[in-house]
């Protein structure tokens, strides 16, 4: 009988070797450690303390499988965040990968005198554009591309707004909407930009803008390559 429970004191050492191994919580491994100082208390009837233990044994040896899923689990959602991650640094360490699209998403004017803010961002690499302020800020020297349409809705109405390089107004392009449809203009323009420098649409307060869930009204912008 001694012996007995000298081989299952061993074997539970051994468990509880595994079991640090494999990184498991310390509460699991405390549970281990209280099962095995019960085990050998003196006063314990022996007859009633080892089915007692093998049961525990199984359960713990089940506890363990799962933990070890657990694990391995972990371990590959840790690889593909980790991945995740290092493509996230390869694109923004590239500063040359800059490309937006957004569109305006609402309807704007007359009576407003403001940058444009086209809040929808339809796609943004390289975060050079800010739907906060409507800004585009070149993140390095280069030729960029930019463009816009820009649609009405409201009959017997002007709809117009200026392409602004800093605060430098480079186009600044008007339509009347003088039937019962809808107007749009577009035009488009390569700017050399240096760093830092800012790109952005205003609108004057006797024009009014509208967009749709459609995306009809858009901005956006590129850069062609690095100067
Ligand atoms: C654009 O043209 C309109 C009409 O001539 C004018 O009222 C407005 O001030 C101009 N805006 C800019 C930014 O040049
Ligand atoms: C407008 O752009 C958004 C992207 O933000 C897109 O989810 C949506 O489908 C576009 N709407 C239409 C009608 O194409």
């Amino acid at each position: 009988m001694m012996r007995r429970a000298a081989v299952v004191l061993a074997l539970l050492l051994c468990l509880q070797w595994t079991w640090a191994q494999t990184d498991g919580e310390n509460k699991n491994a405390e549970v281990l450690f209280e099962s095995r100082s019960a085990e050998a208390t003196p006063d314990q009837s022996r007859t009633n303390v080892t089915p007692d233990i093998w049961a525990k044994l199984k359960e713990l040896r089940h506890k363990m499988e799962k933990l070890e899923q657990e694990n391995a689990a972990l371990k590959a959602k840790m690889s593909s965040s980790v991945n995740e991650v290092e493509e996230m640094k390869r694109v923004t360490a590239d500063p040359t990968k800059v490309a937006f699209t957004a569109s305006l998403a609402i309807d704007v004017g007359p009576g407003t005198d403001a940058t444009l803010r086209f809040l929808r961002v339809l796609t943004n690499i390289g975060q050079a554009y800010n739907p906060d302020t409507g800004i585009f800020t070149a993140p390095v020297s280069g030729a960029y591309y930019f463009r816009f349409t820009l649609w009405n809705r409201r009959t017997e109405s002007h709809v117009g707004a200026s392409l602004h390089h800093n605060h430098k107004s480079m186009m600044n392009n008007s339509d009347f909407n003088d039937y019962i449809a809808y107007v749009s203009l577009s035009n488009g323009i390569v700017l050399h930009l240096e760093e830092g420098d800012e790109v952005s649409m205003t609108i004057d307060s006797q024009y009014s803008i509208s967009d749709t869930g459609d995306n009809r009204t858009t901005f956006s912008g590129f850069l062609l390559f690095p100067l």
